[in-house]
């Protein structure tokens, strides 16, 4: 018995922090943008070995840039920062030791469902089970539609909340989760899902759900999601999980086909960050969502990606910061009334800007959204700001009600402008 104990005890050990793992001596520097000449060699940073990796790209001047650096690379981006004559903050050292709280964040897997904690992050089966357990419960609010399966084979559910399917309402649509380390936007989805379903205010007239139907796709990378819970050297896993040639992964925020690949991405599949595919649409988990997205084309009127981190609210181009769409416009004010909105509710505001202004990257969904499917409104919306891909769980209970707001004023303007009410709304609005 004491032998036993004993090899348990040395096992325990080496898995508490016996290996070394991928980022613990990693260090995360933080450039503090300062002039235009700055912003623009910035973004054309390059590290020929492809070892640094560039966690957040700054919008402009006075904003941020985040890179995380392995301890070979830190005097080449610190003589690279000084040639420009930026200002380098080391921001965590050590950065992988931040992960360790990750076994805490993972929650023991529970034979019943007792109780779904909105405010904590979860596994792809629980996720699964409260989405069941909400439909059984709610029928009459919310169907569940199975996309098809992941490439690793886990089944895609989308949640349509409706208080009438086939009043043809307009739809909003939301995907969350299609990079899998940003575990914030997930976690917000089912928030939505969940307040969109119990919150008696969103049934009634006028509310949330009043004459706008809520598509959300709470889980776009499942095999990705899981990948980042399984070990703490896997937790800033962004891509998918398929295998191109001995490597893993496509980004699938890069993998639509509208304009792929014409800019921000990566034709090697070893890259970590930004591999666009061996082809547009070769992912299975992005062709369900083209599908979907192409069989209710007439009545999507808003598309939202959501992301972490910065805090940024972009619209299209996402392809080119060249041009601008016609409509930018409108695109531009309703994001800043949707960050307007949130702010109210005590958060930190949005940057809100086309998404080719902050930094060119083709083959997301955003633009795939506006430009190919036709859907009017679209945006990505990177949550959070402060905590790079480790939001605490902590924090989950104050912000996701505020990103609340920002989408009930999304649901306000879409009813405003393409609700079968809308009339109706303009008089309101005109007596005001
Ligand atoms: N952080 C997101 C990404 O890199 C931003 C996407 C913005 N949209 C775009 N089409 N570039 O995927
Ligand atoms: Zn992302």
């Amino acid at each position: 018995m004491a032998r036993i104990l004993l090899v348990f005890g040395i096992i325990g050990c080496l898995w508490q922090g016996g290996y070394s793992l991928k980022y613990d001596n990693h260090t995360l520097l933080r450039f503090l943008l300062k002039n235009d000449a700055q912003v623009e060699a910035a973004h054309h940073f390059h590290d020929p070995e492809g070892e640094v990796e560039v966690l957040k790209v700054g919008r402009g001047v006075n904003d941020t840039m985040d890179f995380l650096v392995p301890p070979n690379k830190l005097s080449f981006v610190n003589e690279f920062a000084s040639s420009i004559g930026l200002k380098v903050e080391a921001k965590k050292k050590n950065y992988g030791r931040s992960f360790e709280d990750l076994h805490d964040e993972r929650t023991p897997r529970r034979r019943y469902l007792k109780s779904f904690n909105l405010y904590e992050y979860h596994s792809f089966g629980q996720i699964q089970e409260f989405l069941n357990l909400m439909a059984a419960r709610h029928p009459h609010l919310l169907t569940l539609q199975s996309l098809g399966n992941s490439y690793e084979g886990r089944v895609m559910k989308l949640a349509k909340i409706s208080l009438n399917p086939r009043a043809g309402n307009p739809i909003i649509f939301v995907d969350a989760g299609i990079h899998s380390r940003e575990w914030v936007a997930p976690a917000y989805a089912l928030y939505m899902i969940h307040r969109l379903i119990t919150d008696p205010a969103a049934v009634q007239p006028g509310g949330e759900l009043d004459g706008v139907d809520w598509y959300i796709l709470p889980v776009a990378n499942p095999d990705g999601y899981e990948f980042t819970r399984t070990a703490r050297s896997n937790r800033l896993w962004r891509k998918t999980r398929s295998k191109n040639g001995h490597c893993y992964g496509v980004d699938g925020n890069r993998n639509y086909g509208f304009k792929w690949a014409v800019s921000g991405v990566s034709k090697n599949p070893c890259d970590k960050e930004t591999f666009a595919g061996p082809k547009p649409f070769s992912e299975p988990e992005t062709r369900m969502v083209r599908n979907i997205m192409m069989e209710n084309s007439k009545l999507m009127k808003l598309y939202v990606s959501l992301h972490s981190y910065g805090q940024y609210l972009v619209y299209p181009w996402g392809y080119t910061g060249d041009i601008l769409p016609k409509e930018w416009k409108k695109l531009d004010s309703m994001a800043r009334a949707v960050s307007d909105s949130v702010k109210r509710a005590g958060g930190k505001p949005f940057r809100v800007l086309s998404a080719g202004k902050w930094y060119p990257a083709a083959g997301g969904s955003d633009d795939f959204a506006f430009g190919a499917v036709g859907v009017p409104y679209s945006y990505t919306m990177e949550l959070t700001d402060g905590y790079e891909f480790l939001f605490p769980e902590t924090l989950l209970r104050e912000v996701l009600p505020q990103f609340y707001e920002g989408f009930r004023t999304f649901g306000t303007h879409i009813k405003k402008e393409f609700g079968r009410d809308r009339l109706k709304w303009k008089a309101a609005d005109e007596e005001e």
